[in-house]
């Protein structure tokens, strides 16, 4: 048992838990998923998946993504990316719901699975039925050789290395990474994306890893936002644009692991019922970065601080008007928005991380939840 013990803490690096061991790898875990498929200098973007069924991907009527979960949210991110950069009407849809609901699915579809372990028995299962339908499937995957990665027609390993606590982090940066990629290549060969514009987002994406690793020396000032609201009952997320599936992930990293009850909104939706919720009480995490929708966020900020709530901002580093309204303010590198997300999620990992860890919970395996889930 001694051994065990030893050889566990040799496993997680120095860190107290896996969970908190990939939250900080994500700098190299993010180079890794675009290591041989991104060289900005000399213009390079490859994806072998992607040559495979180039004529499809380029002549696709529309692609549809399956996943549970944190990958259902970085499907979300793609859906956002794909039709912005290479107009392709996108689908997003819960593996478990489009397998059991007749959905329409032609020969011209690209039906895109992601999935970090492979395994998730929905998600195997909706691309098992769209391949039946004739439509090429494209595999999203991080553990290589798994059912999902073999049950594809083509697709791309996220290359994010294993990943042990049950609550995905790197994991969904690497696949957030490796959609932008095939939304950048795409967009490219359709002509939709402008040499300018592509090249920026190149460059760009190549200095992401270099900018988490900013994010992560938020570690601290996350520590001791947590200590205030860890005894929260429930929270609000909120954001807007390519920040809303980041919202959504943050509310999900919280209910998971601290079993406080979160819930994560297109920030314009709160007036359509959650404002309802807010009071002095109630902790509400606004994304609210440099983008196109920040004037939008910063009035929806001043509607929850005219009903008292406690708002904890992430912020593009320098922003002058939020701190003036905030009760907490997180700043995060600038970055261009189709790529925020690879930012912003990363205090939100921290936030609940530590708050979890406060709680007493059991950060890597919390209860009732399955690093993979292979039944239905
Ligand atoms: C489980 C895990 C989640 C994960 C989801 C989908 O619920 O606890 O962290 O996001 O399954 O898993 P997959 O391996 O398909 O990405």
């Amino acid at each position: 048992q001694r051994l065990e013990m030893a050889l566990e803490s040799i496993e997680k690096g120095g860190y107290p838990h896996f969970m908190l061991k990939e939250i900080f790898e994500q700098p190299r875990s993010i180079l890794d998923s675009m290591r041989g498929r991104l060289i900005a200098e000399s213009d390079h973007m490859m994806m072998g998946g992607i040559r495979e069924f180039e004529n499809k991907f380029v002549n696709a009527e529309r692609i549809i993504i399956v996943a549970c979960g944190t990958s259902w949210h970085a499907g979300l991110v793609a859906e956002y990316l794909i039709e912005d950069l290479a107009r392709i009407p996108v689908e997003v849809e819960y593996a478990s719901e489009f397998r059991y609901r007749n959905p329409i699915i032609s020969e011209r579809d690209i039906v895109i699975a992601i999935s970090q372990s492979g395994e998730t028995a929905d998600t195997l299962a909706a691309l098992e039925l769209a391949k039946s339908k004739g439509a090429t499937i494209f595999g999203i995957c991080n553990v290589v050789g798994s059912s999902i990665a073999r049950a594809t027609d083509a697709g791309a390993y996220t290359h994010a290395g294993p990943e042990i606590g049950v609550a995905s982090t790197k994991a969904f940066t690497a696949q957030v990474t490796v959609l932008s990629l095939i939304a950048m290549i795409l967009g490219s060969k359709r002509g939709t994306l402008e040499t300018t514009k592509l090249r920026q987002l190149m460059v760009e994406l190549e200095s992401i890893p270099a900018k988490v690793e900013k994010a992560l020396e938020l570690n601290d000032q996350i520590i001791a936002i947590s200590e205030q609201y860890k005894d929260a009952t429930n929270c609000l997320y909120l954001g807007r644009g390519y920040n809303f599936p980041v919202a959504l992930e943050g509310a999900l990293k919280l209910k998971e692991i601290s079993y406080i009850h979160a819930e994560g909104y297109p920030a314009a939706e709160m007036k359509h019922g959650p404002i309802a919720l807010i009071d002095a009480q109630m902790p509400v995490v606004v994304i609210a970065t440099q983008d196109s929708s920040y004037e939008k966020i910063v009035s929806n900020i001043q509607e929850v601080k005219a009903r008292k709530g406690k708002i904890i901002a992430v912020v593009t580093e320098g922003d002058t008007t939020i701190p003036a309204m905030a009760d907490h303010v997180i700043e995060i590198p600038e970055t261009s928005e189709h790529l925020v997300p690879l930012l912003s999620v990363i205090p939100l990992q921290l936030l609940s991380y530590h708050i979890a860890v406060m709680r007493g919970c059991n950060v890597d395996q919390p209860r009732n939840l399955a690093k993979s889930v292979t039944v239905e």
